[in-house]
């Protein structure tokens, strides 16, 4: 028989590798809670550093958008980008279908039109590399407003944050000596793990705003993979047979290994959420597959086998295929990037390369921007409607 689907996190159900992994966090040899605090004294921007105990533990509620297909700012935009790329700038793409490198522009310069302009371009490119951005320096502040703009923001049920605005997403690993690399791939070959920003949510993320405080020259990427060619790329039988899928993602595992590392909690609860395993985009009206697969748990409805069998392939299907993927470099501190994403229409993973070397700390913090509930829309006027000819 094929082997089952391996959920993130479930080897925490096993009693001897928990046991196993508290040893290590006790040691040491893991980031918790408490050592993120410790290392304040040594960042660049400590503003940005998390607090074990936010200000306001109970400030995650039900987090919705029930407007946010109609309301994206996207809609706004102009095709041809006038209001972002209005001066002289450097623009290079990662891949012909996927992401732009962009050097000269500054974002914390955009007016209104210039924001439209560049969520229809994440709409369009997926992902936006910016070099030489003043975002971290402007403060915690101006990055919340920044990103209101394109939709309620969301606050992570468990994830590190800053003290005083819980809407800063914190991403921490200290300066590394080399010595966690074995602790790292202790039970594992590969630490990746693909998702779709906070997919467990009923309202997941539209847009990710990734802004680089401390970053290794080299190593530690953000990868990305394409959901839009990712469906293009099946036949036609198996795009509608997918599409007639819903699946479950949850929280749970990662509620429970925030646990164990003593990370803030602002809620206890595990969600199991239902999403279109095809979804559409409210705005160019593309289809794309949505397996985030950090988070997805189940194909609903189907038997366990089964479940397994399809989870299983589109794995192989979207891990086995750099065609439909680009990575994007951090470049080190000094490269002062600001990673953009649609989370609508790409995955994305870390990437634990450097983890043997010694390296400055990586520090980020994300702004997540909520987007509309996930929908499969299969009305004419869908841009994908026409099955390809295979
Ligand atoms: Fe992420």
């Amino acid at each position: 028989m094929a082997p089952g689907y391996k959920v993130f996190f479930s080897e925490l159900d096993n009693p001897q590798h928990y046991a196993e992994l508290k040893e290590s966090i006790k040691a040491g040899k893991i980031t918790d809670a408490k050592e993120t605090v410790s290392e304040r004294s040594k960042l660049l921007y400590p503003e940005y550093l998390v607090s074990a105990t936010p200000a306001d533990s109970n400030a995650y509620n039900n987090q919705t958008n029930p407007d946010g297909a109609k309301n994206d700012k996207g809609h706004l935009g102009d095709p041809e980008f006038k209001s972002l790329f209005n001066k002289d700038h450097k623009k290079f793409d990662l891949s012909p279908n996927l992401g732009t490198e962009i050097d000269g522009i500054q974002l914390s310069e955009l007016d209104d039109q210039g924001k439209n302009d560049l969520a229809l371009f994440l709409e369009t490119r997926g992902l936006a590399i910016f070099r030489n951005q003043d975002f971290r320096d402007k403060g915690p502040e101006f990055a919340v407003n920044f990103g209101k703009y394109f939709g309620p923001l969301h606050i992570h049920p468990v994830a590190y944050s800053t003290e005083k605005h819980p809407e800063l997403f914190v991403t921490f690993r200290k300066a590394g000596d080399g010595s966690r690399y074995n602790e790292q791939f202790r039970h594992t070959t590969s630490t990746i793990a693909w998702h779709s920003d906070v997919s467990f949510e009923e309202y997941p993320s539209s847009f990710s705003i990734f802004v680089a405080l401390e970053a290794p020259e080299s190593g530690g990427d953000t990868l990305f993979l394409d959901g839009r060619e990712a469906y293009k790329r099946l036949s036609a039988p198996m795009q509608k047979f997918l599409e007639g899928l819903t699946v479950i993602h949850s929280n749970y595992g990662q509620n429970k290994f925030a646990a164990l590392r003593n990370q803030v909690a602002r809620i206890k609860a595990d969600y199991f959420t239902e999403h279109p395993l095809v979804r559409t985009h409210p705005v160019t009206g593309e289809k794309s597959l949505f397996f985030s697969r950090l988070f997805v748990q189940k194909v609903k409805g189907l038997k366990q086998t089964e479940s397994d069998a399809i989870l299983n392939f589109l794995e192989d299907h979207v891990n086995n295929n750099p065609e439909i993927q680009v990575r994007a470099a951090h470049k080190g501190t000094d490269s002062r990037s600001v990673i953009l994403w649609d989370n609508r229409i790409l995955m994305h993973s870390h990437c634990n390369d450097f983890l043997q070397h010694e390296t400055t700390a990586r520090h980020h913090f994300r702004v997540t921007c909520i987007g509309e509930k996930p929908y499969l829309d299969n009305s004419e006027s869908s841009s994908n409607e026409k099955p390809q000819a295979y």
